[in-house]
């Protein structure tokens, strides 16, 4: 894992970056990405084992890491980890909000338990918002511009049928991006997000171990697979990049074309309609 120069295209090499949910799945994609191109990253979750076992061995490959734990949703939590992250590795300057409440749906909106409703985007939506006033004012602070890329999901776009709170959380943080962009662009601050569809981590494991719901997802990829989390860890490596400096307030939906193949459903003549007369 040691960097072997093959970061110079990114040149992520030294950067301090925080990766927000890093203990697991996607989180930890990115997390072994990142130290991968040669990056200072800040494991955060917070479950502490999952945290300290992957900086551990990000560590063991020849990378730099340290463990942080803190629940995202916590202020007072982020602040002490924040203060971590700048005496361990220095400011922050790549902040990655990965940390979600992925299951545990809450249902039909009539009648979800305000309770679930709350925490879900108290962890989803709010909780990147605590981590991006955090994690932002040290980018600010040392005044070298910065990235900040939050992880969304293709539910944000569209609505999970009984979804609850978690499309709700999803839009509500592309919409946050959009506006972080703009209020933070005169620190060089740049905000975009990520759009995951079908990912295999431990979250979603249950799914796609079982043959025929796996099997009948990946035939409606056009790419024909499901992804893994160094799929996410590319597109989010490039955009925490200075090779995306003029991209700032988007979104990458990283679905291999799901998102493309709604017209493949809609019924159609066997025969071939009559061509347009010239
Ligand atoms: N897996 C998918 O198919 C998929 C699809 C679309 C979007 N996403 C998004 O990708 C991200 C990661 O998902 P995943 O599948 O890797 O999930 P995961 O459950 O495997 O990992 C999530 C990690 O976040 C940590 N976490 C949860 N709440 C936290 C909190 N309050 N504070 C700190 N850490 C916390 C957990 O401990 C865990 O380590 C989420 O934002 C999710 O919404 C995933």
């Amino acid at each position: 894992m040691a960097n072997d120069g093959s970061d110079s295209w990114l040149g992520l090499a030294g950067r301090v970056c925080v990766v927000t949910g890093a203990g697991s799945g996607i989180g930890e994609g990115v997390a072994r990405e990142l130290a991968l191109l040669g990056a200072y990253v800040a494991v955060l979750d917070r479950d502490e084992k999952s945290s300290g076992s992957v900086a551990a061995s990000i560590r063991g490959a020849g990378g730099q890491a340290v463990a942080v734990v803190a629940d995202v949703a916590d202020e007072s939590a982020v602040a002490a980890a924040a203060q971590l992250v700048a005496n361990e590795l220095g400011p922050c300057q790549v902040l990655v909000n990965n940390a979600a409440l992925v299951s545990g749906s809450t249902g039909a909106l009539m009648t979800a338990d305000l309770g679930l409703w709350n925490r879900m985007l108290g962890v989803n939506l709010t909780g990147a918002l605590i981590c991006t006033r955090a994690f932002a004012a040290q980018m600010v602070a040392m005044g070298h511009g910065g990235s900040i890329v939050n992880v969304s999901s293709i539910c944000g776009h569209m609505p999970r049928p009984l979804g609850g709170a978690y499309s709700v959380s999803k839009a509500g943080l592309m919409m946050m991006t959009r506006m972080l962009s703009l209020e933070l662009a005169e620190h060089r601050i740049r905000c975009n997000s990520v759009s995951p569809a079908w990912v295999r981590t431990p979250a979603s494991e249950a799914i796609y171990s079982d043959p025929e719901i796996g099997g009948k997802r990946r035939q409606l990829v056009p790419v024909g697979r499901i992804s893994d989390p160094v799929d996410l860890a590319n597109a989010v490596a490039f955009l925490a990049s200075d090779r995306a400096g003029y991209v700032n307030g988007q979104d990458i939906l990283v679905d291999g074309g799901l998102t493309q193949t709604l017209l493949n459903m809609v019924p159609k003549p066997s025969r071939p309609m009559t061509p347009d007369k010239p």
